[in-house]
């Protein structure tokens, strides 16, 4: 479109104007129109008033796209190189390549409220078409170094002294660059490029990079994106551009073709998928919630009360006792008065949040709530009980939302006379600190229902995903196995630190036995009961329940698989329980052998795997990355790793499923848990991933 003189090239690619190979060529094609076109003097890149570009199209990264000419490289040299002045206007967000195409044009007017940002370290890469270049030569070494290190978004206005930005548009920002663009003078020619500034490195910069090099170096689970970075921006200070340009571009295809990018690319896509459920889609109604309920101020009654509040909810808690009442809204009240302390709340924003919450023993409470969580105890009885009451307090159309972590959701609907506005919203613990929410669909949930969940889990700043209803969901179905597979490791000869400094050296948080502890094995304890009452066949260590029968629950006991001493951190080994565990063996005639850690890794993971591909079978996961994303928000699974499905499939699924008959071949071995689930088996003879499960006949 033409103004004056002036062209604008808008980019148009909903949601973010994503720099696909399409819009590279039509960007491209447009220039060089701009360029022939003897009307036009000056050229305006506008994307819209929120967004200029969100960058590259990570979804090309699998295919040639990425690369195919024009590439990002070639289409910002081509706009460096134009005859004619090329003004970048952007508005509220721009990102990674967005930011470098930004950094190849002329000159850039911002939004006042624009924010900028080089994500590509969190996905494991570097800025590959410049950034590591320009950007410190617009701002500065040591600034450009930590937007680039942290990933963090940060406002433009922040660098108006800086050659990044020439203008803050405060109203009409295409107008303003337009206006921008019609003032610039011929007299100007040859147009500035930040290529062509000086990048002047002081001693303190160089300081600085030695310093940052060292930090990064002693930083564990980070991948090597970081380091890649930082190595780019000090070529920055030592190269010409040209030659600081190829050793970016060395780097970033060293990145590029490494797993840790294929992982965190996965992880990332793979919370953007989760948010997607067939037959669900933006024009599904949703139900307006401003008011909820949360009946059972316990543990994570309280947790949960705290997270609704956050996101800006009236909370009413409901208890069946005035001391638990009071008990619970002293945890919430506590929470915020901690954070006012911290200084992360000022005392007006603590009084609204506050304010927001009441606390009751009487049903009527919640007569004009929207939505009701119910997180009493994990009591089939119980929790029915409670959901008939709410059924009769709760106006129609409110959604009733049970946190159980192993009942039947079914169950618990049909107490209801609405199962269709019954939904499960588990929360892990603690609820205001992990990212998880499992949202479970019951036979009966109304799509409208699990609409409204999934969307209400991004206002909680959440990762929703969707699970079918069987025991324990996706994450503790799953979870179940690896501990049962850590235990008859015990058996094997393996002793619990060995396997959680194993783990946790592979990348898990933290390790199995440890994680127990903390969570309270008195809970495993339970679970297995159920789990051997239900199916006496299934195989189990003993030793948990020696130890729980000794009482040792872990942390809340102080002695546990570990014992807790009092002012120290964490648990030390326990030469208790290795006796346990010694004598348990003797009396069972089991000869312990040496297990190494790879081993122990492998059995543990592929565990998870063989689970997790039974789940997506069942249809109790919409897809695999869905099982990665559960693990990766609510089980410290190493997001370097991309999940447990990711990472079988870099294993190779083939290798997965030989290593499974191994072990279910072995003397001893328990041939059932380790039978490969069949979808594994048949994605592995046809060689297909678990993305195309939907081409096996
Ligand atoms: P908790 O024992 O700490 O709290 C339960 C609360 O419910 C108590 O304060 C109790 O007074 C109250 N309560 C019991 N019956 C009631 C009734 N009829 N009406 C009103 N209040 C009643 O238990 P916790 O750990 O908070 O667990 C609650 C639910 O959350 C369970 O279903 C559990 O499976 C689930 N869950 C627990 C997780 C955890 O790590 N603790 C994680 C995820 C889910």
């Amino acid at each position: 479109m033409l103004h004056d003189g002036v062209a604008v090239l808008s980019l148009d690619r909903p949601p973010i104007n994503n720099l696909s190979f399409e819009l590279r060529t039509h960007l491209l094609q447009a220039l060089d129109a701009a360029n022939a076109d003897p009307a036009v003097e000056a050229i305006v890149l506008h994307g819209n008033d929120k967004v200029f570009s969100g960058g590259v199209d990570i979804n090309e990264f699998g295919s040639d796209l990425a690369t195919r000419s024009p590439s990002l490289p070639e289409l910002i040299r081509a706009v460096e190189n134009s005859r004619k002045p090329v003004v970048a206007a952007l508005g509220d967000l721009c990102l990674g390549g967005g930011l470098e195409l930004a950094l190849g044009c002329h000159y850039r007017v911002f939004s006042a409220s624009a924010r900028i940002g080089l994500p590509e370290v969190t996905l494991g890469l570097l800025p590959g078409a410049g950034g590591t270049q320009l950007l410190p030569r617009a701002i500065g070494l040591d600034a450009a170094l930590n937007l680039i290190l942290s990933g963090r978004q940060q406002a433009a206005a922040d660098f108006r002294d800086t050659a990044l930005v020439d203008e803050l548009a405060t109203e009409d920002l295409r107008a303003a660059a337009v206006d921008f663009a019609r003032r610039l003078s011929a007299d100007t020619v040859p147009w500035p490029r930040l290529r062509d500034r000086p990048l002047r490195v002081e001693v303190e910069d160089e300081l600085y990079i030695h310093f940052v090099r060292d930090r990064l170096k002693g930083q564990k689970g980070q991948g090597p994106a970081p380091l890649a970075a930082l190595e780019a921006v000090a070529a920055a200070g030592r190269l010409p551009v040209d030659e600081g340009l190829e050793e970016e571009g060395r780097l970033f295809a060293g990145l590029h073709a490494g797993p840790q990018s294929r992982a965190l690319c996965h992880a990332f896509l793979a919370e953007r998928a989760a948010g997607k459920i067939p037959g669900i889609d933006d024009s599904t109604p949703t139900i307006p919630v401003e008011r909820v309920g949360v009946v059972g101020a316990g543990t994570m009654g309280t947790g949960i009360a705290i997270v609704f509040l956050n996101a800006g909810f009236e909370v009413a808690l409901l208890e069946s006792g005035e001391q638990a009442l009071e008990r619970g809204l002293a945890v919430v009240r506590e929470h915020f008065a901690g954070l006012l302390a911290k200084k992360r709340l000022d005392q007006a924003q603590c009084d609204a949040l506050l304010g927001k919450l009441s606390g009751s023993l009487d049903y009527a409470a919640l007569g004009d709530v929207q939505l009701a969580v119910e997180a009493v105890f994990e009591d089939l009885e119980v929790k029915r009980q409670v959901l008939r009451r709410l059924d009769e307090a709760l106006p129609d159309g409110a959604i009733l939302a049970s946190n159980t972590s192993t009942l039947d959701l079914n169950l618990l609907a049909e107490a209801t006379s609405r199962p269709e506005s019954v939904v499960g919203l588990h929360f892990f613990s603690p609820a205001q600190v992990m990212r998880l929410l499992e949202v479970v669909r019951g036979r009966r949930t109304a799509d409208s229902v699990m609409a409204t969940a999934m969307r209400l889990g991004k206002r909680l700043q959440k990762v929703s995903v969707a699970s079918g209803v069987c025991d324990g969901f996706i994450g503790n179905r799953m979870l179940n196995e690896y501990l049962r597979v850590a235990g008859l490791l015990l058996d094997a000869g393996a002793l619990p630190w060995q396997i959680d400094r194993a783990l946790e050296t592979w990348g898990m948080a933290m390790g199995p036995f440890r994680m127990c502890d903390m969570a309270g094995n008195d809970i495993g304890w339970a679970i297995r009961k159920r789990q051997r009452a239900a199916d006496p066949g299934l195989r189990f260590s003993a030793t948990a329940d020696l130890l729980c029968e000794q009482g040792r629950f872990g942390q809340k006991t102080g002695k546990g698989w570990y014992r807790y001493e009092a002012g120290r951190r964490g648990g030390t080994p326990d030469p208790e329980v290795e006796r346990l565990i010694d004598a348990y063996r003797t009396r069972a005639g089991l000869l312990p052998r040496t297990i190494g850690d790879r081993e122990i890794v492998e059995r543990c993971i592929y565990a998870l795997v063989n689970e997790g591909a039974r789940l997506l079978e069942e249809g109790i996961a919409l897809r695999a990355s869905d099982v990665d994303v559960v693990y990766l928000a609510g089980y410290g699974f190493p997001r370097l790793r991309g999940g447990p499905m990711h990472y079988a499939e870099e294993q190779g699924l083939a290798n997965v499923v030989r290593r499974m008959r191994e072990f279910a071949c072995e003397e001893g071995g328990d041939a059932r848990f380790w039978t490969p689930a069949p979808l594994l088996v048949r994605l592995a003879e046809h060689d297909l991933g678990f993305g195309r499960a939907g081409e096996l006949q």
